[in-house]
């Protein structure tokens, strides 16, 4: 109340499609309500106005808007705003448009494990009660176990059951009698966050899940939430939670499909790479971006926490392993990656290459890795694209050009009407346009093509994909040559980290016997394409196996071995690493790879064959 008249400060905005209302006060922005109240906006650099993947349309009711041209005039005729610069001043009813939500990730938890013999650090004892205070004295316990050991041995039973961490040498529980032990490993991925529930005495995978990690909503890159945390004085705490609230939330599933409680967790294992490790145990990962210029030593050995600190909803005296990093580009996803592959027990040198936004690259077998990161950029998750978009419900996967018409046709994820096309659709929509003779060896449409479906917007080409009726944003989906740029300009960057390393270890592309692929986008790479185009050489003597997620796959090995975590920890002291950026061959590779497929020496046949292309004509 002011003088007898009340000020209404707070507002109501409704989202749609969701259909959810949620009350702000005056002057918050779109993406600050969406981001309090977990409704999925994209927003890519974080709410600074920069990237226009937050476009909402406002479809009831006034908001004050910064101008912005990234919108065109279409669109602000059309009600479209940038949620991050749109203020609420009355109550509004806003609808997120599909190709700016954050959607449900397609699911790619899959891993391929070795086989192995389970040596888990907990394990259960069943003891005669008169035993129990010798072993308590043996052990770390915590106040809460000394209580319930005092609870269960005064109701006079014979046998008591105790739950330890021979590693950390600790009591995690006492019970009355025996029980399932559970145990949860996590791939803290940027963009999503994969979890396994594993049957520790059984050495099962029972199950696994993932979401999108919720610091999205703080800028899908790194750098985004490195400048969050350094902007906010809570900003380390915020990200933190941001990621146990995401692994929490699949806990809960777990826990009411399986029936059991968070309290029957009794150890979790986790790998990601160093900035997602350092937001996760709490460290400030500025100092790992602050010069690319010098080198910068991160600590190679692994973090133990307790889930206590962290606020996981598993039993309070778990422990929680990190596994190790290795360099700050060289985190504990790729050295869960080689123990998953194996490289570490391989005779001969192999080849491992993690495709994302940041693609991790390794050479090596039992007692020597090299690797590096190619910053492959974001158009393999669809950022900076015309139509680019993540691999979630709807996304275009996978593109098969038609040589006689020179019509795509596509898969798109769920079967959905399409709403994009997502890094593994561009990097097979790049290879058909170049096999069908429809680009040139630069990624130019051929201009005398007479294909109906290339044409020219201003001074722009462009390639249909799919027609507005066929899609499910009202219009029609393409692909430009400044696209097609941004992916060959990532797939350079891939391609010139291997040639680099083979360089360096005085290896050809017949010398590599065995080629891994691993990572979410992997499983979804068309090998094939990836080979057309250039991002992955032409290993003409080696298989090649796809082995899933393998930082989730470090993180279940060393949960359920000893062994994996020894030798995760042997892995992290061995692996060198160069930086990329600072490499004095890095330009020339990268360059070479502008010219389709690449160097003659990567692609020893495919490159003289390419040249026999001819340009597509109506009547080839
Ligand atoms: Fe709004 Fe990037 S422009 S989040």
């Amino acid at each position: 109340m002011f003088g007898g008249l009340k000020i209404n400060t707070e507002h109501t905005i409704r989202f749609l499609p969701h259909n959810i209302n949620v009350k702000v006060v005056k002057g918050t922005t779109i993406l600050e309500a969406a981001i309090k109240y977990g409704i999925g906006i994209r927003s890519v650099c974080g709410g600074k106005g920069l990237c226009g993947k937050c476009r909402v349309i406002v479809r009831r009711g006034r908001v004050e808007v910064r101008e912005s041209n990234l919108l065109k005039r279409e669109e602000l005729e059309r009600g479209y705003v940038l949620a991050c610069l749109a203020k609420v001043v009355e109550d509004v009813e806003v609808e997120v448009p599909a190709d700016s939500q954050i959607g449900r990730p397609k699911l790619h938890s899959s891993v391929v494990l070795p086989s192995i013999k389970p040596k888990p650090m907990i394990r259960q004892e069943v003891l005669p009660i008169h035993n129990l205070l010798n072993t308590l004295r043996t052990y770390a316990s915590s106040k809460d176990v000394l209580e319930k050991a005092y609870e269960v041995s005064s109701k006079g039973l014979e046998k008591v059951s105790i739950i330890l961490n021979d590693t950390r040498k600790k009591v995690i529980d006492v019970s009355e009698g025996e029980k399932g032990l559970y145990g949860l490993a996590v791939d803290i991925g940027t963009t999503k966050i994969a979890v396994a529930l594993v049957d520790v005495i059984g050495g099962r995978v029972l199950d696994t899940a993932s979401e999108f990690n919720r610091q999205l909503i703080y800028g899908e890159d790194v750098i985004s939430r490195i400048r969050f945390v350094l902007d906010r004085a809570d900003g380390l705490k915020e990200m933190q939670k941001a990621v146990i609230d995401t692994i929490n939330t699949i806990i809960d599933t777990f826990c009411k499909k399986y029936r059991i409680s968070g309290e029957d967790i009794y150890m979790v294992t986790t790998a990601g790479n160093t900035v997602m490790t350092y937001l996760f145990v709490g460290l400030n990962p500025y100092p790992l971006i602050r010069s690319f210029k010098e080198r910068v030593e991160v600590s190679r050995t692994p973090y133990w926490l307790e889930a206590r600190d962290v606020g996981l909803n598993v039993n309070r005296n778990s422990d929680v392993y990190v596994l190790p990093c290795a360099g700050r580009f060289l985190g504990g996803d790729v050295v869960g990656d080689i123990i998953t592959a194996g490289l570490n027990f391989s005779e001969e040198p192999a080849l491992l290459i993690d495709i994302g936004t940041n693609t991790e690259v390794v050479i090596g077998c039992r007692d020597w890795f090299l690797g590096t990161t190619a910053p492959a950029g974001p158009a393999f998750e669809g950022w900076g694209l015309t139509h680019g978009v993540r691999a979630i419900t709807g996304a275009i996967e996978s593109v098969i050009i038609d040589p006689k018409t020179c019509k795509a046709s596509y898969r798109a994820i769920d079967n959905a009407r399409p709403i994009g096309v997502c890094g593994s659709g561009y990097i097979d929509l790049l290879a058909q346009l170049f096999i069908n003779g429809l680009i040139d060896v630069f990624g130019k449409f051929y201009r005398d093509s007479d294909c109906p479906y290339i044409r020219k917007r201003g001074e722009k080409y462009e390639y249909v994909i799919v027609p507005a009726e066929e899609s499910a944003i009202g219009k029609d989906i393409v692909v430009t040559e400044e696209d097609l740029y941004n992916i060959i300009d990532s797939k350079s960057s891939v391609c010139s980290a291997v040639s680099i390393l083979l360089k360096k270890m005085l290896l050809t592309v017949y010398d590599i016997k065995r080629v891994y692929v691993c990572g979410a986008f992997g499983n979804y790479l068309n090998l094939n394409s990836a080979m057309t185009i250039g991002m992955i050489p032409e290993f003409t003597n080696a298989s090649i196996e796809y082995i899933g997620n393998g930082s989730l796959g470090g993180a279940i090995l060393t949960l359920l071995s000893k062994d994996y975590r020894v030798e995760a920890e042997r892995v992290a002291k061995l692996l060198a690493s160069i930086e990329l950026l600072l490499d004095p061959d890095f330009m020339d590779e990268y360059q070479a790879g502008f010219m389709l497929p690449g160097k003659k020496e990567l692609f020893p046949t495919w490159r003289d064959a390419s040249r026999g292309i001819k340009p597509w004509r109506r009547h080839n």
